[in-house]
């Protein structure tokens, strides 16, 4: 486990740094409150931008069959353009009871969510439909094979939500969830396919101070330059790689990078710019992908950024509100909310599409971002015992961060599905 670095005032340098305005108190106030309950993950959200690619990646450029192929998704069909259509005959795929795996964070009904509505929608891309989620066909890939999703607490919702949707097929005595290194590894075996469904905790990809699965409450981050093969040895021989990293790099204006080793006594710390050091970590993760992936027998997935609806005002609610007690979708089609993630899309665009490497981009954040209904808002574990003042206000301690299971998430991985085998 590392030790935090001493903890400098970033929070207060990054208050006098930025204007002040109530609008901004309340995002801090925000950020502030997710960071110290939640710990776990969190974003911040500054400033009111927007996507700024508007040529789709070049990332999946034909060069024959895409390994895993049997298919293809209809000529200039984006599935990521859509819209979310009721569906109760066949969603949800699963019920949160029949998936065991499903961490407490993310159970909602068994936290008392007293709707369901979330659960029974259905994303329909304008220019096609998707290929129904196949199970069978999916652990028959995976035989003898390894899936991991690397990355943070979405990505590990994301994970979890792959599994609910195959451990069905399994007998019980013939699939096992174990995890290793303090942690940072989770192994769910298929054990009659040989096949292994995997989470690796890296939500940097590179190394840092936030990398103890377990404990990483930590406001002060930082990154170590050039670190990727501390996790990325973990990583070698996958067959299915999906990556996602941004929730964290969000601490502020700057990130802090690590020159040296997280040993030294005088450690060489620089600031640098969120993009930046985002951009550095998307070099060294394809850098990596190219080094240690074969494009012609395996895939590299990006699950690009989760929205989050920390803040009502951003579709028309009411100012001081969050995700807390909404039920129904954002109806605007041009809706983005104020999260931001114009500059590290940018980057993405800009990195990937130099890529050499074919990296399917998993294009996630506009469709979630209608979704301010399928967040675990109260419905949920909580880390620490709720105050009188916290049960009185219960917007005040919503997650409007993660998702309930099954859900959205269920949805990422019909895409996942896809873009696999459907490119
Ligand atoms: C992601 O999808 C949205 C919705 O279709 C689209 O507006 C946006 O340009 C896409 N972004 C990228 C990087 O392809
Ligand atoms: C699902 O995939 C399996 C294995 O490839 C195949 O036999 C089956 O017909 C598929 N089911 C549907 C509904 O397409
Ligand atoms: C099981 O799968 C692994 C790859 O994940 C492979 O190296 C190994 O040979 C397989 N074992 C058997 C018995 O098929
Ligand atoms: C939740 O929303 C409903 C309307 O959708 C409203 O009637 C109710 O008062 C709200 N509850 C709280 C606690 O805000």
């Amino acid at each position: 486990m590392k030790t935090p670095l001493p903890s400098s005032s970033s929070s207060s340098s990054v208050l006098r740094k930025a204007r002040l305005s109530p609008y901004l108190f309340t995002l801090i106030a925000f950020i502030v409150f997710v960071a110290v309950l939640y710990g776990e993950d969190f974003m911040c959200l500054f400033g009111q931008l927007e996507l700024g690619i508007d040529r789709p990646l070049r990332t999946e450029k034909k060069r024959g069959k895409l390994p895993f192929a049997i298919g293809k998704t209809e000529e200039g069909c984006d599935i990521f353009s859509g819209r979310w259509v009721r569906d109760e005959l066949n969603r949800p795929f699963y019920e949160e009871s029949e998936c065991p795996y499903i961490q407490p964070q993310l159970t909602c009904q068994e936290h008392g969510r007293p709707d369901k509505d979330y659960q029974h929608w259905r994303w329909q891309p304008h220019g096609c439909s998707l290929p129904e989620f196949n199970a069978t066909l999916m652990l028959e890939t995976l035989r003898g094979k390894r899936m991991m999703f690397v990355g943070d607490s979405l990505n590990r919702g994301q994970y979890v939500s792959m599994i609910c949707l195959l451990h069905r097929l399994i007998p019980e005595h013939a699939k096992s969830m174990e995890t290793f290194n303090s942690d940072s590894l989770t192994i769910f075996t298929a054990k009659e396919y040989n096949a292994t469904i995997e989470f690796y905790w890296a939500p940097f990809l590179l190394e840092s101070n936030a990398d103890n699965a377990i404990v990483h409450r930590i406001s002060d981050r930082v990154v170590k330059k050039g670190s990727i093969n501390k996790h990325g040895k973990h990583w070698k021989g996958v067959d299915i790689m999906v990556f996602n990293s941004y929730l964290w790099w969000m601490t502020g204006l700057k990130m802090k990078i690590l020159k040296g080793s997280f040993d030294d006594e005088d450690k060489e710390i620089v600031e640098v710019s969120t993009e930046d050091a985002y951009r550095m970590a998307m070099r060294s993760m394809l850098r990596w992908a190219r080094k240690n992936m074969n494009p012609k027998k395996t895939r590299v997935f990006f699950t690009s950024m989760s929205p989050t609806h920390g803040k009502s005002i951003d579709w028309g609610g009411e100012e001081g509100k969050n995700c807390y007690n909404e039920t129904t979708l954002i109806e605007d089609p041009t809706y983005w909310g104020s999260d931001s993630r114009k500059g590290v899309m940018k980057v993405i665009g800009e990195v990937f599409s130099q890529s050499k490497f074919p990296i399917t981009f998993l294009n996630i954040t506009q469709l979630s971002s209608y979704r301010k209904d399928a967040h675990t808002s109260i419905y949920k574990k909580q880390w620490n015992p709720l105050t009188e003042e916290q049960l009185a206000n219960p917007a005040s301690y919503a997650d409007c961060v993660h998702w309930c299971l099954p859900g959205l998430q269920d949805t990422w991985n019909e895409l996942l599905f896809t873009k696999l085998f459907y490119p």
